[in-house]
């Protein structure tokens, strides 16, 4: 698996110190007030169980899920699956928590669905933001990283479903894409 990499772009050292960072200004943003953290499946899991170790003040967990990519590397129309229950919804103050910032479809539907549904307030957090890809207005309030327009896998994210458990992000060779 990790001979598929061609480059590494952010160590494992270089994640944790990057979610350090963002931890602090979410445990700023929400000292004092109750929130929930929904986490995107499936690529957001690794990065919202680090980050929610680094925020010591008291706050919720929940999951929705969306996808969008289905097994290639184009953005394909989001579906929005799983959603968490109408109590952990109503009157919260909720963050949403995805793996990557792509062309900002996913998390624009899941902000308007969640307030639809009665959120309180919504805000967003991303690990990585790819801000040339955007295709609708959409802004991270929080964000680890920056990443140019590539591919990339590791740390959640994926391609045709592997490389979430690289402990690293990297971006693929060519070869693997082609032997699919
Ligand atoms: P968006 O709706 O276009 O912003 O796409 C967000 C979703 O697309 C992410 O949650 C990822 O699942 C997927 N995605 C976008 N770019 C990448 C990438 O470089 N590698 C892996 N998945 C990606
Ligand atoms: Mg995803």
């Amino acid at each position: 698996m990790h001979d598929d990499i061609e480059r590494v772009l952010f160590s494992e050292a270089q994640i944790l110190s990057g979610i350090d960072r963002v931890a602090a200004e979410v445990t700023e943003a929400y000292t004092g007030r109750g929130f929930t953290v929904v986490s995107v499946l499936k690529g957001s899991c690794v990065f919202a169980s680090d980050l929610i170790r680094r925020i010591p003040i008291p706050l919720e967990l929940a999951f929705v899920s969306a996808s969008s990519y289905g097994d290639g590397t184009e953005s394909g129309p989001v579906q929005l699956s799983f959603f968490p229950t109408g109590q952990e919804i109503e009157g919260r103050n909720l963050l949403l928590v995805d793996d990557i910032l792509d062309t900002g479809r996913t998390l624009s539907q899941l902000f308007a669905e969640l307030l639809k549904r009665g959120a309180a307030e919504v805000r967003s957090c991303v690990f990585l933001d790819k801000p040339t890809r955007r295709a609708v207005d959409f802004q991270a309030d929080f964000r680890c990283f920056e990443v140019e327009d590539l591919f990339v896998v590791g740390y959640g994210l994926d391609y045709a479903g592997r490389y979430r458990n690289l402990p690293f992000v990297g971006a693929l060779h060519r070869a693997a894409f082609a032997r699919d």
